[in-house]
């Protein structure tokens, strides 16, 4: 694990697939936390941004899901929209350190 600065959880993310995905890359893994949880990994303007991977909805895979405005995913499948911003899909701030993905909370 990488060391946390002050007030952080970092969460280290174990990358199992790299997407192409409209010619931007995206990335598919694991966290553990008290569980493990699989993660997406998107760029949305400009920084990188972790979801889980599934919708809450019918769970369907968000990995190749389109961003149809800046901030907000849709649902291949039924077309609902969530707003990144709005915690309502849980989400975790992107850097890397020492070249690992790192979820900050
Ligand atoms: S599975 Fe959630 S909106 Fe489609």
């Amino acid at each position: 694990m990488v060391e946390p600065q002050e007030d952080e959880l970092v969460l280290e993310f174990f990358a199992v697939k790299e997407i192409d995905f409209n010619g931007e890359k995206r990335w598919l893994g694991k966290v553990q936390v008290d569980k493990t949880y699989t993660m997406l990994i998107l760029p949305v303007e400009g920084e990188l941004l972790a979801i889980h991977a599934y919708c809450p909805h019918e769970g369907i895979s968000l990995a190749k899901a389109p961003l149809v405005a800046p901030h907000i995913i849709e649902c291949p499948e039924h077309n609902n929209r969530y707003d990144l911003r709005s915690g309502e899909l849980k989400g975790y701030r992107v850097e890397i350190r020492a070249g690992k993905f790192c979820l900050i909370e």
